[in-house]
């Protein structure tokens, strides 16, 4: 059986990695974006082994056409990755309400979105990998909104996975702490830059190896990666004073920072 995985977010980083994997692993790829010249790039470099459609995560027809132009080409879904996102800065007395909504509707809504356009064509025995984050175990200032949408993902791929598993259908999330991708560029209003990077980085290339890994075995449920960003969910989940009282410094000397900038 031809082994389908349709990919959101494939025009950069993990997303764009995701499908280097798959196809030297056998599988074939269906996937959006919303950047054309970047998936006109990409479906030329990838040719018969992918099909490229420009669709915002956010609009429901355009995922549903993305889905199926896949799925005319290359049959049943065997995986989704849900991987499209972006981040989002400020404390959050800086933002207004329509940030934090802008953010929910990417990376928390555009994964129902396409958890739903995916649902008709699942083949049996299909996976779910959810890219969310360490910040769905970790609350950080200046990354607050951020955070509560990955915490919520972890909370609806919890769920998914116990609804859908009678179906045969399995879900997992994958949770990297900080890797070099365009993410930190991709800021959300004119002149806004993300410059807290914490921690060394993993390559895009590095958590593809794993996501492709968890849909090809349909498991482990969840990836925390690397081992530091793993320890650091866990000693904050065990710890939630110490923790904040780390985070706060580091706040605080971002507050500094800019105060110098300025
Ligand atoms: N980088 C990190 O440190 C890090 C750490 C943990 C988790 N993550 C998660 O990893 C995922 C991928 O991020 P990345 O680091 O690979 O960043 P990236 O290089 O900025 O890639 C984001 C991808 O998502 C696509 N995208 C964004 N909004 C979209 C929308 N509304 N509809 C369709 N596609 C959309 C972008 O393409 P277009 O602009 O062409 O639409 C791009 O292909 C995100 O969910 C992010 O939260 C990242």
């Amino acid at each position: 059986m031809i082994k389908h995985v349709f990919i959101t977010g494939i025009t950069s980083g993990i997303g764009r990695a995701c499908i280097e994997r798959a196809i030297k692993k056998g599988w074939v790829v269906s996937g959006c974006a919303r950047r054309q010249e970047e998936l006109d790039k990409i479906q030329e470099r990838f040719g018969n082994d992918i099909v490229c459609t420009r669709a915002d995560v956010c609009n429901e027809e355009e995922l549903a056409q993305a889905v199926a132009r896949g799925v005319e080409k290359f049959g049943p879904i065997r995986a989704l990755i849900a991987n499209a996102g972006r981040g989002v800065d400020g404390e959050l007395l800086e933002l207004d309400v329509d940030d934090i909504h802008a953010v929910f509707d990417t990376n928390v809504y555009g994964v129902h979105r396409s958890v739903l356009a995916c649902k008709k064509y699942f083949a049996e025995k299909a996976a779910v990998v959810v890219v969310s984050s360490v910040a769905g175990y970790l609350s950080i200032p200046r990354m607050g909104a951020y955070c509560a949408t990955k915490h919520a993902l972890e909370a609806y791929v919890a769920a998914l996975r116990m609804e859908l598993r009678d179906k045969g259908i399995a879900v997992m999330s994958m949770c990297p702490g900080t890797v070099s991708t365009n993410f930190f560029e991709a800021a959300p209003k004119p002149g806004q830059v993300w410059d807290w990077r914490p921690g060394s980085n993993l390559t895009p290339a590095q958590v593809a190896k794993v996501i492709m890994r968890q849909a090809e075995n349909r498991g482990p449920r969840r990836v925390v990666m690397p081992w530091f960003a793993r320890m650091a969910a866990a000693a904050y989940r065990v710890f939630p004073g110490l923790g904040e009282l780390i985070m706060r410094r580091a706040l605080k000397k971002m507050r500094l920072k800019e105060k110098d900038i300025k």
